[in-house]
């Protein structure tokens, strides 16, 4: 493989983690060095804010490698936006506003970004080429190409439904048909896409998932004026209905506070759960119900968490996190609680690989198709740390207690990236982290997050 100047940095930038030093402290939300704002509220808020009439102010906006992307391409899609610290002001061009790109806008690393913008573009109606990194381009499209076609919207793909998407303009005066459609698998970008794109059709749209996954897009079009509502469909099953009523007003802008992302306060969760002597409290942590599978998981395997709900930010429950190291023993994941943690398996196998005794993760095959293969490429990683851990078609079995030292590498995956590092608080010898640069993608502040906890992990970057 013949590497670009770029890709040889990024080898090179390596993470040395030495064990033995608790974790301490309190991490704030807007301070220099706190918690970043939620990175699924970020993408959302700067994209439906530009869908709307007037300029929407959004605070505590992440501001990382994934979200700089989506911002780039609203310049690119004729946008004005600002950004100060982490104060973003973004000027609405209206549902229909969306201008064509003079060029293929790049979404980087992000799903989100290209899931989204796909949705959003298709209900502007303009031409557009989404692309991406390699690895965005090994990504599954077919999942929002097949509905978007259904609902009119003329969408073509590389070989395998992969990025490039090419969205083809839609002639004036032609509507999109609002879609009736049962999601295969539970996913919001894809329930996101659709909805945006349900935004201008002529019918509403009805959507079926096989359980609910995150609803930070229903919550936030409702505070836009979108007549949205979502519910179980039985009694007997997980599968949740959302139903969409496209705008017969312009979308109202957004003045909001975003909460802290508890996906990025799980590394330090499981970090304070596995090191002897931590403890630590984590303020303003987004707390929506369909994103703390994680906390009940590690509470469920002996965590010592305690959850203090202080207050609702942007429509969202937010809260401060406690947690004290206590020892853990292994535990089962499967069912619906998988996607109520579906980022946080990269960290969960840390807390697990310290874990006394068998965990076993079933019904996460999703996890295969995220920033890497979350299956097999954290089994090879943490086999390298001497961890016991078999994969399985859909998750991972794990005999946990004892983590050794040793050299990994994050197959360009944030989460990973972080999550290895994590490994090494209570590993018996140092662990290191090549290419661990990636981790600028979502946490940008994780190093000096750490830092402020009492732990100084080596950085060459
Ligand atoms: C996200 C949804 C999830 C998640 C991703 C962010 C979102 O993906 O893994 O990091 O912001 O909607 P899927 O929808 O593919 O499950």
């Amino acid at each position: 493989m013949t590497l670009t100047a770029s890709e040889k940095t990024k080898i090179d930038e390596v993470l040395k983690v030495t064990p033995g030093r608790p974790l301490q402290g309190v991490v704030p939300l807007h301070e220099a060095g706190g918690l970043p704002g939620d990175k699924s509220l970020s993408h959302r808020a700067a994209l439906f804010a530009a869908l709307a009439d007037g300029e929407s102010r959004i605070d505590n906006f992440q501001v990382s490698g994934v979200t700089r992307a989506m911002l780039r391409a609203l310049s690119a899609l004729g946008v004005d936006w600002e950004l100060q610290g982490t104060s973003l002001r973004v000027s609405g061009t209206g549902l229909t506003g969306l201008r064509e790109p003079d060029q293929p806008i790049d979404c980087g690393n992000s799903a989100t970004t290209i899931r989204l913008l796909a949705g959003a573009v298709a209900a502007a109606g303009v031409a557009v080429v989404l692309d991406g990194s390699a690895g965005l381009r090994s990504r599954p499209m077919g999942r929002i190409i097949a509905p978007l076609r259904q609902m009119g919207v003329t969408i073509t793909a590389a070989q395998d439904d992969t990025a490039p998407l090419i969205l083809t303009a839609r002639p004036a005066g032609q509507r999109l048909q609002g879609l009736n459609y049962n999601l295969p698998v539970a996913s919001a970008q894809v329930k996101s896409c659709l909805l945006l794109a349900g935004l201008s059709a002529a019918t509403p749209s009805l959507l079926v998932e096989p359980g609910p996954s995150r609803d930070h897009t229903e919550r936030m079009l409702a505070a836009m004026g979108v007549q949205i509502e979502s519910r179980p469909v039985d009694n007997l099953s997980n599968a949740s209905l959302t139903r969409l009523t496209p705008p017969a007003a312009p979308l109202l802008p957004l003045q909001m506070t975003l909460p802290g992302d508890i996906s990025a306060a799980a590394f330090l969760i499981v970090a304070a759960a596995i090191t002897p002597g931590s403890q630590i409290t984590i303020q303003c942590v987004g707390l929506n119900p369909t994103r703390t599978g994680l906390i009940e998981a590690l509470q469920a395997m002996g965590a010592d968490i305690r959850v203090t709900p202080t207050d609702t930010q942007a429509g969202e429950p937010v809260g401060d996190l406690e947690i004290r190291y206590a020892p853990l023993h292994g535990g089962a994941i499967s069912g619906p609680l998988v996607v109520r943690m579906i980022d946080e398996f990269p960290a969960f196998a840390i807390a697990a690989a310290y874990a006394q005794g068998e965990t076993i993760v079933s019904d996460a095959q999703e996890l295969r198709y995220k920033e890497s293969d979350r299956i097999s490429d954290l089994c090879a990683e943490l086999r390298k740390l001497g961890v016991k851990i078999e994969e399985k078609p859909d998750g991972f079995m794990l005999q946990g207690g004892q983590v050794q030292g040793g050299v990994v590498d994050p197959h360009g995956d944030h989460r990973l990236a972080m999550s290895l590092a994590v490994a090494g608080l209570a590993a018996q010898g140092p662990v290191r982290v090549v290419r661990a640069g990636i981790l600028r993608e979502s946490f940008p502040s994780f190093l000096s997050v750490m830092d402020r906890l009492g732990v100084t992990l080596e950085a060459n970057f």
